[in-house]
C-alpha cells in the first residue's frame, strides 16, 4: 500500500474545514493543508482566538487547536499544496444551478470542474483524487477526463468518498462514522489508491466500518442516503398535519413507530420543515438525473419530498398569521432560532428564512434571536431570498430598505420577546427550554402566542402561565 504522507484538501468549509482537521488529529504523520480562494476563510481558519473560526461546531476548536501548526495548515496557496500532496480531496461547494440547463435542480459543477483544471496544470507526480464533495453519479467519470486532457503523463486515480457528518455534530461524526464509504475502480491501481486512503482512516476507524464499493455506487449512495433521511422527516411531517386534524400526538406515533427495530427511533422529529445546505439540493439533483435518464416516475416520487416540506414551512407561516385574527401587519414577531438545527451557525436553506419571508410578505416586525447567527447574515439570508425569488418562490420581492425597516436581530432573547404579539420557535436550541418564560409571559401583549415550531417548550406549562401555544402535530 502506498503510504500517504501529504493530503491536500480543496474547499475549507463546512466539510473541508471539520473533516482535514480530525485526519490530521488522528494521524500526526500526515501533513494536511487545507486550502480555499475565499482569504477571509482562510485568515479566521488560522486566528489565534478559537472563536473566530468560520464555523462553529461543538468541540471543533479543541480538535483545531491541538493539529493547527503541527501537521495541520490552512493556506490560500492552492497550487502549491497541490503540487506538494500525494492525495487531494475535493470539497468544494456544488449548490443547485440557479441559470441554463437544469437551473433549480441540478448540482452547479464549475467549482468542481476548476479544481480539477488546476490540479491538471499544477500537478507532476502521481496523485489520488478524492470526491469529498457530494456529486452527481458519473462525476468522476469527467473529473478523469479533464485531469487526462494536458497530456502531461501524470496518472491519476478518482476515488469517490462522500461525507456523511451532519453540522452540529460534525466532530463526533467523524470520530465515530457509522461508516466510511470509499468507491474505487476495479482494476488493480483502483484497488491500490482505495487501500491508500483506508489506510489513512484506519488510524482511527475499524476496517470493518470501511465499505469500499465501485465509484458510481459511491456517489449515488450518498444521494441516495440523503433522500432516504429527508423522506423520514417529509413522511413524519405528513402525519404531524393529520395529527393536528384529529387529535392525534406526533411525537406520540414517532415513539411508537420508531420503537419497531426494522423503522428505528432516529429521525423522526416532526418539525417546521428540514433546512440545510444539502437535503433539498441532494433531492433536487436526484430528481434531475431521474429525468434525465427517463424515469418520471422516479423523479415524481423523491420531488415529493421536497414539496412536503415546502408544504410544511407554509403551514407554518399560515397557522402564525390565521391565529393572530388573519392579520400579522405591524404586529410584533419574535423568532427563537435563525440556523436550520441547534449548535451550528449555519443558515442556508433554513425553513425560518422561508416562515419569515411569507410573514414580511403580510408586513410583520420580526425581532430575531439565535445564540450563535451574526445579524449580517441574516439580513443576507432575507435579500439573497428576495433576488432569487423568481425562480421558485411566490409574493412581491421586498427592497433592502423594507427588510432592514421590518427585521431586527438581538443578541438577547428577553428584549427580542418584549412587547411582541407572538414568539415563533424555528431551532430547537436547548436553551429555550430553560427560559424564564412566566418573566417572557409578563413583558408580552396579550393575548400571548407561543407557535413552536420544533416541539421543544412544554405545552402545558405555558398553557398554565397563560400563553396560547401552537405545537406541531398536536391536535
Ligand atoms: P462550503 O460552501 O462551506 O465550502 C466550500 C468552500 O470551497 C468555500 O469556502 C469556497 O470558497 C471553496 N472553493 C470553491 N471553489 C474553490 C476553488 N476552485 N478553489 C479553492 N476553493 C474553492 O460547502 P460545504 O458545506 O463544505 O460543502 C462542500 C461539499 O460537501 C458539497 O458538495 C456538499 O454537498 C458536501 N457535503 C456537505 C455537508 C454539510 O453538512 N455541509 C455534508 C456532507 C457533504
Ligand atoms: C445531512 C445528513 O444528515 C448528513 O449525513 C449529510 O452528510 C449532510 O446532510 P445536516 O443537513 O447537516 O446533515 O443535518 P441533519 O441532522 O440531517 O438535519 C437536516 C434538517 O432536518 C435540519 O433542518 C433538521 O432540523 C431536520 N430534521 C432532522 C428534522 O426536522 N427532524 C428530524 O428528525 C431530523
Amino acid at each position: 500500500t502506498r503510504i500517504i504522507k501529504n493530503i491536500c484538501c480543496i474547499g475549507a468549509g463546512y466539510v473541508g474545514g471539520p473533516t482535514m482537521a480530525v485526519i490530521a488529529q488522528k494521524c500526526p504523520h500526515i501533513k494536511v493543508t487545507v486550502v480555499d480562494l475565499n482569504a477571509q476563510r482562510i485568515a479566521d481558519w488560522n486566528d489565534a482566538d478559537l472563536d473566530k473560526l468560520p464555523i462553529y461546531e461543538p468541540g471543533l476548536a479543541d480538535v483545531v487547536a491541538e493539529a493547527r501548526g503541527r501537521n495541520l495548515f490552512f493556506s490560500t496557496d492552492v497550487d502549491k499544496a497541490i503540487d506538494e500532496a500525494q492525495m487531494i480531496f475535493i470539497s468544494v461547494n456544488t449548490p443547485t444551478k440557479t441559470y441554463g440547463v437544469g437551473k433549480g435542480m441540478a448540482a452547479d459543477l464549475k467549482y468542481i470542474e476548476l479544481c480539477a483544471r488546476q490540479i491538471a496544470r499544477v500537478s507532476k507526480d502521481d496523485k489520488i483524487i478524492v470526491e469529498k464533495s457530494t456529486l452527481p453519479v458519473r462525476t468522476a467519470e469527467a473529473l478523469r477526463t479533464i485531469l487526462t486532457s494536458t497530456g502531461n503523463h501524470v496518472n491519476f486515480q478518482v476515488l469517490s468518498s462522500p461525507e456523511f457528518l451532519a453540522e452540529g455534530t460534525a466532530v463526533t461524526d467523524l470520530h465515530k462514522p457509522d461508516r466510511v464509504l470509499i468507491g474505487g475502480d476495479a482494476d488493480a491501481e483502483g484497488q491500490a489508491a482505495i487501500e491508500a486512503l483506508v489506510a489513512v482512516y484506519e488510524n482511527w476507524v475499524p476496517r470493518e466500518r470501511i465499505i469500499t464499493t465501485r465509484v458510481w455506487s459511491s456517489e449515488l449512495s450518498k444521494l441516495t442516503a440523503n433522500a432516504f433521511l429527508a423522506q423520514r422527516v417529509s413522511s413524519i411531517n405528513a402525519i404531524s398535519a393529520l395529527c393536528e386534524k384529529t387529535g392525534a400526538d406526533v411525537d406520540e406515533i414517532s415513539r411508537a413507530i420508531g420503537a419497531d427495530s426494522r423503522i428505528g427511533a432516529k429521525f423522526l422529529k416532526s418539525s417546521v420543515g428540514f433546512g440545510g445546505s444539502c437535503f433539498q439540493k441532494d433531492i433536487l439533483n436526484l430528481v434531475y438525473l431521474c429525468q434525465h435518464f427517463n424515469l418520471p416516475e422516479v423523479a415524481a416520487y423523491w420531488e415529493q419530498v421536497i414539496k412536503m416540506n415546502d408544504y410544511q414551512k407554509h403551514r407554518f407561516a399560515k397557522k402564525i398569521i390565521d391565529s393572530l385574527f388573519n392579520t400579522v401587519s405591524g404586529k410584533k414577531i419574535a423568532f427563537l432560532g435563525w440556523a436550520f438545527k441547534k449548535d451550528t451557525n449555519d443558515t442556508r436553506e433554513s425553513a425560518a428564512i422561508y416562515v419569515a419571508d411569507e410573514l414580511l410578505q403580510d408586513r410583520a416586525e420580526i425581532h430575531i434571536y439565535d445564540p450563535k447567527v451574526r445579524a449580517e447574515q441574516v439580513f443576507a439570508d432575507l435579500e439573497y431570498l428576495q433576488t432569487h425569488r423568481k425562480d421558485a418562490i411566490h409574493g412581491v420581492s421586498l427592497t433592502t430598505d423594507e427588510i432592514k425597516n421590518l427585521v431586527k436581530v438581538h443578541v438577547n432573547p428577553y428584549t427580542a420577546m418584549r412587547s411582541a404579539h407572538a414568539i415563533a420557535i424555528l431551532t430547537e436550541w436547548d436553551e429555550f427550554k430553560i427560559y424564564d418564560w412566566q418573566k417572557v409571559y409578563g413583558q408580552m401583549l396579550k393575548p400571548a402566542f407561543v407557535f413552536d415550531g420544533r416541539n421543544v417548550v412544554s405545552k402545558t406549562e405555558l398553557e398554565e402561565i397563560g400563553f396560547h401555544v401552537y405545537n406541531i402535530g398536536k391536535g
